[in-house]
């Protein structure tokens, strides 16, 4: 096998390796993928300022979030069905992430359950929150992740309504696998995952099937999930699970700063910039390009962090020298998943902070805590991100 050198390598290897219908539903922005690119190529537009002669001896990528320890300032982010990338994809990534030293974000709409996790791991992971209309569904799903000992809870404001991915309804997406005769014949192609998926129990929504009222196998859950995200959530929401949470909270989805206001006047630890990776409003500015306002604004009473576009290292220094206190890492370490499983998302770590690390030294930093808005500067800066600088 050729050498896996960058995180492209393993989006290649995954797109060989996954079912068509798993690796797209991963892949995907909705509409036109505007949001979904612009979140990628407005990364490259922020220029490093190269220093030289400087001791680079001892250098350090640790950090905190949300006052937690951490190898790197980068979280694996929630993603749904990430347990259909690869068998026991969680399970395996939340290790992969507990090894290494840097956070594990299980989704509301993951295969293996909180439990699953929690039973596979000693370090906490933290738990993504989607707010739904069934409130008791919700109490008790804070109680689990209680329970399992999460050590942040993180709640999506972003997915009131679903954005629509059309790759997802061409596919037939659903989990398990539609068995269509196109399904069928892609699903041939991909022994390694079906062989690994019929040794392994999970492969339902595993938060969920068996918990929620009415939900007990995978037809009722589709039923379920298209009635029950809650297009009435407001911030009194906000407020009735944080009390009833009572640990770290970090809200994900905050694109304006009217929002981030709101983030801080809601006592949350963290809030994360965040389009959802593309994946819900087609036509909203890249989440680098929104960052910068929102530090701006709140950055000295809230940590903020962001997600979407990070493919490399050196796009988390970026986000960091922007202002980021933490980045978050969905779609390379579900590349890393599908790849080759556990090892597949200790590798996209590895990479991910070698880069990381090297970045900072070429621009004559030694501690990832030091990086700020001094590190860049194009010759024709973007005036987005020189806002305020
Ligand atoms: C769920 O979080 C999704 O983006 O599909």
């Amino acid at each position: 096998m050729r050498p896996i050198t960058n995180i492209e390598d393993l989006r290649v290897l995954a797109e060989r390796r996954v079912p068509r219908m798993f690796y797209d539903y991963a892949d995907a922005g909705s509409w036109t993928e505007s949001t979904y690119r612009a979140n990628e190529e407005d990364f490259q537009q922020i220029k490093f300022r190269q220093r030289v002669a400087v001791d680079l001896n001892n250098r350090t990528t640790r950090s905190t979030m949300v006052g937690q320890d951490v190898a790197m300032p980068v979280a694996l982010a929630p993603t749904g069905l990430t347990g259909m990338q690869h068998a026991d994809g969680e399970i395996l990534a939340a290790r992969a992430a507990e090894k290494f030293g840097v956070p594990f974000t299980l989704s509301t709409m993951s295969i293996c359950a909180i439990e699953d996790i929690a039973a596979h791991t000693s370090a906490p992971f933290w738990f993504q929150l989607y707010v739904m209309k069934d409130r008791v569904f919700i109490e008790k799903l804070i109680e689990r992740a209680k329970a399992a000992r999460c050590s942040a809870l993180v709640l999506t404001l972003d997915l009131q309504v679903l954005g629509q991915r059309h790759k997802d309804i061409v596919n037939g997406m659903s989990a398990p696998p539609k068995l269509t005769v196109k399904n069928m014949l892609n699903l041939m192609t991909k022994p390694r995952w079906c062989w690994n998926m019929l040794q392994t129990p999970r492969r339902q929504f595993g938060n969920i099937v068996g918990h929620a009222t009415s939900v007990s196998d995978l037809s009722s859950l589709s039923a379920w999930t298209s009635q029950q995200f809650d297009p009435s959530l407001s911030w009194d929401d906000v407020e009735w699970i944080k009390k009833r949470w009572g640990g770290k909270l970090i809200i994900k989805g905050i694109m304006e700063v009217e929002d981030a206001r709101r983030c801080v006047d809601s006592g949350a630890d963290a809030l994360i910039v965040s389009n959802h990776g593309g994946r819900q409003l087609d036509g909203a500015p890249s989440s680098i390009s929104a960052l910068p306002p929102i530090v701006d604004a709140v950055g000295s009473r809230i940590e903020v962090h962001m997600d979407g576009g990070v493919r490399s290292g050196q796009d988390v220094v970026r986000a960091l020298a922007l202002g980021a206190k933490g980045v978050y890492i969905g779609r390379p370490f579900l590349y890393g998943l599908g790849a080759m499983g556990e090892q597949g998302v200790t590798r996209c770590l590895e990479i991910i902070r070698n880069e990381l690390d090297l970045t900072m030294a070429f621009c004559g930093l030694r501690d990832v805590r030091a990086i700020d808005r001094s590190i860049i500067l194009p010759p024709r800066a973007p005036d987005w991100y020189l806002k305020g600088a």
